[in-house]
């Protein structure tokens, strides 16, 4: 590929991430109100600030390769959070399965930047500017630690959604079913019982 072709991927790239680093940001601190859970509202919340660097980060990272600080429009980032508002106004969840479903929507966000950040510094390595590339690196190693953060979440925010789901359950729905097809399994008949009422 021609050096000005890699020139105006690498600025395509510069541009999308820094367009999706602003979209993230706000994103971020929606997400830190919708928390409960005081470690990770408080992790989230240092993630937003740490986004407020990355933004500057990537300004000297455009400067370090000659080129004009500038975003545009990355429909990806926006699709991602049409996503997470989409689902509340759909799913009309409860704070617990919002919560959940945050981690989710945010390690997504995480690993797309992640997937930037990998692709413009093979870019700036390729065009010699190993200043820009290093400056994006600083960027990616903070959204890798915030996607093992996030993903590190998921058990205790599903324990949390399944408990808040029991409380509210009735008690014959929520206890019955599961003891009955425990009987069932162990028993020949429970078994034909079972595969009946699957073809049911
Ligand atoms: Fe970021
Ligand atoms: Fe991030």
């Amino acid at each position: 590929m021609a050096v000005d072709d890699l020139t105006k991927l690498f600025k395509h790239e510069l541009r999308d991430l820094l367009y999706a680093e602003k979209t993230f940001l706000k994103g971020l601190k929606m997400m830190a109100k919708e928390t409960s859970n005081p470690a990770i509202k408080q992790r989230i919340a240092d993630h937003a600030n740490e986004t407020e660097g990355h933004i500057d980060t990537l300004g000297r990272a455009f400067e370090a390769a000659g080129l004009k600080t500038k975003a545009t429009k990355c429909d990806a980032a926006l699709g991602l959070k049409e996503e997470h508002d989409s689902f509340k106004e759909e799913e009309d969840p409860t704070p617990e399965m919002l919560e959940a479903f945050n981690l989710g929507s945010g390690l997504r966000v995480e690993h797309y930047e992640i997937a930037g950040y990998r692709s413009a510094i093979v870019l700036a390595k390729a065009l010699g500017f190993a200043e820009s590339a290093a400056l994006l690196q600083q960027n990616l190693a903070q959204e890798e630690a915030m996607a093992k953060f996030l993903e590190a979440q998921a058990p205790g925010a599903l324990d949390a959604l399944s408990a808040a789901s029991e409380e509210g359950a009735p008690i014959e729905s929520s206890v019955e079913p599961e003891v009955a097809s425990r009987s069932r399994a162990k028993s020949p008949a429970g078994r034909a019982s079972t595969r009946a009422s699957a073809r049911a």
